[in-house]
């Protein structure tokens, strides 16, 4: 078994140098904190910033700044300070921070800053190189290294990598307005597995996919060139036991023992016991929507006077960022609203608002979680926010009310908690007033559900479903490859190809000879493929059958001149030698007055879609709708036609953005065998890219090189990644 390297910008600790000391701090964030608790428990690397730049370090102090982290098993990625610049300052928190977090108009789309983040992330990924094996599994971590998995694979291609977005995954329509947006997908999609905390992220993630790289999406499965990515939903969960045991010797703390903190919150309470804290714990961000609580606080007060000097806000904001011009402001403006609510509202005994401004250590936040009696966390946007699941695991004795932004993704799992909108005052205030009225059975019958779930699905169940996950894609992918054709494979097949008496070449056109075309009417053959085709029509012992689900006209006019055998609308039509097409099946089409009225409803309400008349059948086209809608409009459509036609007669074929109806007794099944009949062939070959070429899989024979061209599930024996891939295998044959 290989190790595990995980990589981040943030390591769990970071340091600082003063008097040529150096000191690890713990990282405050989700992700280091959450990840600290799997890295701890295991024998993994972890790789990143240390939070100092390249001009921090005198070189006399690089050995010890090393070990350092080595005893936190981590390993540094060296930074000069324009890097971190561009990079982290930059890019990663002026232009992807604030547009995933839906906050448009603080994105800042700069080039050099987009330079610097290619760059840098290429550092990162140079340090996975140099410490990576074959059969390592690396795990990347966030929106500052999303180019990292791509850079990694092209290298070591065979190492298992799997992304993680710590933060939301924004719908397409913000997406889109990224300039690099193909780059950041494409980068990301160098992973084997990508996660998301839910599955709003993972939807948006792949309609992106779908909408910008027209990469086919299967469920979760997207599919590229030979490669198959996963894509997932895995809710971080917290180190609970580390909560509620910590939770457990607080109370058990006799009060001599207890943080100065605590003991001053102790005298309030004394003073008062009907008071209630109200807890409110971010990092000093915009999209945690501190102000806006503010205000909801100074709307609660009027609209409830009732609880002046009964009640006292607790707010503890970690700084960070602080060089990015939006924190600086965003600063001003909580000092500001802070000094003018409690100049409001003070009196010579209460101050409403307690405004603490710094990190705190780990038993203070226990103090803070375990005092409150009320814990209000209403981020704008928040990719999980772990605090709500702290101060949950914290209520040991299960009370304490968490009034939650239904905006946060931690709100898919926590529904027992009161979900607000940040933005409704109204609704704020009143959950407020219902949180410091809820009985104690009520508070400790949500709280018991919010504890079951989240001791169960903690940090290392998350941890390990996203590794269990991660692995069983790679086996599934290395089960694909023994079937993909292989250069190996094609020199035996290519031995038997020459060796044969006599050869029979199925070859499909569309997806497998050609590119999908928009216009389907313009895809029409280059001069390269008339080359290859003549060649190998004119080879001796030879012959090959052009067989697709195209009308008759197009094939006349793309290919009569030359003698190519051709089977077409599925075995309706067949033209041997360059004679004119006759019919190979005698087929009725009275059924197409019932159907096309259907199909024309369908076009009138898709737009994009469009009918493809044959002479026995009718296909609507969906290539050029919208990915999401054309596919959920094809469901329909398909679900409409079977109860509608419902008779053997006829049949339905999904295609590749294609729904089909035809004659059921037509396929290219049926038609290849019947051809397959007509001669003794020692070589039989068959080639084709959607369902409609699966029927010549399972019925040729089985001695037939059947060969897929795309890596979804095939009856084939073979697959190649690309209509390229097929050129190049059959200028192989054409050669011998
Ligand atoms: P984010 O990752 O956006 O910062 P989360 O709520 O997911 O938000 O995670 C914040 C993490 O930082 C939590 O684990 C929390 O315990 C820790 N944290 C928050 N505030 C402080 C603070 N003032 N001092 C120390 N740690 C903090
Ligand atoms: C969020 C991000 C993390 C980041 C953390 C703290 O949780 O998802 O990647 O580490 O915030 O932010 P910072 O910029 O200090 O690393």
């Amino acid at each position: 078994m290989g190790k595990t390297i995980i990589i981040s910008n943030r390591l769990p600790v970071q340091l600082q140098i003063s008097n040529g000391t150096i000191t690890a701090i713990p990282s405050v964030g989700g992700l280091a904190t959450g990840m600290k608790s799997v890295h701890s428990s295991g024998d993994s690397l972890w790789i990143g910033w240390s939070g100092l730049t390249e001009e921090d370090i005198a070189p006399e102090l690089e050995p010890k700044i090393d070990e350092a982290l080595a005893a936190h098993g981590s390993s540094k990625v060296k930074l000069t300070e324009k890097e971190v610049d561009g990079f982290y300052y930059g890019f990663s928190n002026r232009t992807i921070w604030p547009l995933f977090h839906y906050f448009l108009e603080y994105s800042e789309f700069q080039l050099d800053y987009w330079n610097t983040y290619k760059k840098v992330n290429q550092k990162f990924a140079d340090a996975i190189l140099a410490k990576a094996e074959d059969g390592d599994t690396i795990w990347v971590h966030d929106y500052q290294l999303m180019l990292v998995p791509q850079m990694v694979r092209k290298e070591r291609p065979n190492v298992s990598i799997g992304f993680f977005l710590h933060i939301p995954f924004p719908s397409f329509e913000i997406f889109r307005t990224l300039p690099w947006r193909e780059e950041l997908l494409e980068g990301v999609l160098g992973s084997d597995l990508i996660g998301f905390h839910t599955y709003d992220y993972e939807r948006h993630f792949l309609s992106s996919v779908r909408r910008l790289l027209g990469l086919e999406v299967s469920f979760n499965d997207i599919s590229m060139g030979d490669r198959l990515i996963k894509v997932d939903s895995f809710p971080m969960g917290i180190d609970y036991k580390k909560f509620s045991d910590a939770a457990k010797i607080h109370y058990n703390r006799a009060e001599d023992e207890q943080s100065e903190l605590q003991q001053r919150l102790n005298t309030h309470k004394k003073t008062d016991p009907e008071a209630k804290f109200f807890l409110s714990i971010d990092r000093l961000d915009y999209s945690k929507g501190i102000a806006k609580r503010l205000n909801a606080f100074e709307y609660f007060l009027n609209k409830y006077p009732q609880y002046k000097e009964k009640v006292r806000l607790i707010i503890l904001a970690v700084p960070s960022r602080s060089n990015v011009p939006q924190y600086q402001l965003l600063k001003r403006e909580i000092d500001e609203l802070v000094g003018r609510i409690n100049g409001e509202f003070s009196t010579v005994s209460w101050t409403p608002i307690w405004y603490f401004y710094r990190s705190m250590p780990f038993e203070n936040l226990i103090d803070l979680y375990t005092s409150s009696d009320i814990a209000w966390l209403t981020p704008l946007r928040d990719g999980m926010n772990l605090v709500a699941k702290e101060y949950i695991a914290t209520r040991t004795d299960k009370t304490g009310v968490l009034i939650l932004s239904e905006m946060a993704g931690s709100a898919n799992e926590m529904n027992e908690s009161l979900l607000v909108n940040p933005n409704n005052f109204e609704q704020t205030a009143d959950a407020l007033h219902e949180a410091i009225n809820m009985p104690l059975e009520e508070q400790k019958a949500r709280n018991a559900i919010l504890q079951k779930r989240l001791a169960r699905y903690n940090v290392e169940k998350w941890a390990n479903d996203f590794m269990t996950s991660l692995k069983s894609q790679k086996e599934r992918d290395a089960a694909n490859v023994s079937r993909k054709l292989t250069d190996k494979l094609l020199e035996s097949i290519s031995v038997k190809y020459s060796k044969a008496k006599k050869r029979l070449l199925f070859l499909d056109y569309d997806g497998t000879l050609a590119g999908f075309h928009n216009d389907p009417q313009k895809a029409g053959p280059d001069e390269q493929l008339y080359e290859l085709l003549d060649i190998l029509n004119e080879q001796p012992n030879t012959v090959l059958y052009l067989i697709s689900g195209r009308d008759k006209d197009t094939f006349t006019k793309w290919f009569l001149p030359k003698k190519y055998n051709m089977i077409v609308e599925h075995g309706v039509w067949i033209s041997q030698n360059g004679e004119p097409f006759r019919m190979l099946e005698n087929v009725k089409n009275d059924w197409m007055e019932k159907v096309r009225p259907v199909l024309e409803s369908f076009v009138d309400r898709t737009p994009g879609s469009f009918i493809e008349e044959k002479n026995y059948s009718l296909a609507w086209h969906y290539r050029k709708t919208d990915p999401d809608f054309g596919s959920k409009r094809a469901m329909e459509l398909s679900t409409t036609l079977t109860s509608l036609i419902g008779t053997d007669d006829l049949s339905l074929l999904n295609g590749n953005k294609v729904v089909e109806v035809k004659s059921s007794n037509v396929n290219k099944g049926r038609a290849s065998v019947r051809i397959l009949g007509e001669d003794e062939y020692d070589f039989v070959f068959a080639i084709g890219d959607d369902w409609t070429d699966e029927f010549m899989f399972q019925e040729l024979p089985e001695s037939t090189v059947t060969v897929k061209v795309g890596i979804q599930k095939t009856a084939a024996k073979y697959y190649v990644e690309n209509t390229q891939k097929v050129r190049g295998l059959l200028q192989k044959f054409a050669q011998l």
